[in-house]
């Protein structure tokens, strides 16, 4: 019986790839370069799975094209906003995503930035490699404490939780998380973390805010000019959600007018095209979406995704199933 035809849209660890070549009839994206819309409808109509990755659009414009062989989409990532997931349902195409895997290292990511953000990390770095730096002195660079600081979360999901573990038990730091009902009892004693019924209530307490929230219609610009001024100017925002759940514009005007002291950003509203606001700022640490990049967690999401091609290709229930 002939393999089931796969095609991965961009290059995944090696090891995941030699899996896949050895399972499936697999077309690998040898030269790893971002897929066009027509690449992947005559991808829809000659594969029977196609494994998309967070980078990769699929609005319903793709999806719809007629004569699909496709039956799965096994996504390579946890967030799934970047296909439509109404006209997937519509086109009877299974969805899955890869949660669970990448919590530990996209968690260390958000600390990482609210630690460049607070200390001055980049902006010390760009001092010292422009041949700026005169030596030590009692006023340069004065930044931020971090230990015993309030942190606020913007979703309490399973990377929100992974963060706040991290900043209370490591940096002893006040836990409060905004999330429309209240979060398990045991992660609250554990955490000691204190709900907020609005952002309203929770934004003026904060002196960090990190966002964890999905991105998509719902979430779209929920932090924009209004709730940047409800922030203390001491305050500093995490991003490493999604970029639309911040308007950029909104917040390149609040960093410029130094209505807060820094933002920690690892994604960007249509990344990778950053908003160039942002590259005249000091105040303002950019990542290129690092979150889930350790080689452990890349070749854990592939596994994911094998795991989710082998139930569907077996007929079993799919482990990590959107729709
Ligand atoms: C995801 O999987 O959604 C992440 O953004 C990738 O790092």
């Amino acid at each position: 019986m002939s393999k089931p035809k796969v095609l991965i849209s961009r290059r995944w660890p090696a090891s995941v790839e030699a899996k896949l070549l050895d399972l499936y009839d697999t077309t690998l994206n040898q030269d790893d370069h971002p897929l066009s819309a027509d690449e992947f409808k005559s991808a829809l109509q000659n594969y029977d799975a196609v494994c998309p990755s967070v980078c990769d659009s699929l609005p319903a414009e793709v999806l719809n094209v007629g004569n699909k062989r496709c039956k799965i989409l096994g996504n390579f990532g946890v967030g799934f906003n970047h296909i439509d997931i109404n006209a997937a349902r519509q086109q009877g195409l299974i969805v899955t995503n890869t949660p669970g895997v990448l919590t530990q290292s996209t968690a260390d990511i958000a600390m990482t930035l609210l630690l460049m953000s607070a200390r001055r990390g980049a902006e010390g770095d760009r001092l010292v490699r422009a041949g700026q730096w005169t030596g030590w002195c009692p006023t340069h660079m004065m930044s931020s404490d971090v230990t015993g600081a309030t942190l606020g979360l913007i979703g309490f999901g399973r990377i929100a939780q992974a963060m706040a573990r991290k900043a209370h038990h490591g940096f002893g730091m006040k836990i409060l998380y905004f999330k429309p009902s209240p979060a398990d009892q045991a992660i609250v004693d554990e955490l000691q973390a204190v709900r907020c019924e609005t952002l309203e209530e929770l934004l003026p307490q904060c002196d960090y805010v990190s966002l964890h929230c999905p991105g998509g219609n719902d979430t779209r610009h929920l932090i924009n000019e209004n709730s940047l001024r409800l922030m203390k100017p001491s305050a500093h925002l995490i991003n490493t959600a999604r970029g639309d759940v911040v308007d950029s514009k909104a917040l390149i005007n609040t960093l410029r007018e130094k209505r807060i002291a820094g933002a920690g950003l690892d994604v960007y509203e249509g990344e990778p095209n950053i908003d160039p606001g942002f590259l005249t700022l000091d105040n303002v640490s950019l990542l290129p979406h690092l979150g889930s990049a350790t080689i452990a967690t890349r070749t854990a999401m592939g596994e994911k995704v094998l795991e989710n091609l082998a139930a569907f290709f077996n007929g079993q229930a799919l482990p990590d199933r959107v729709v």
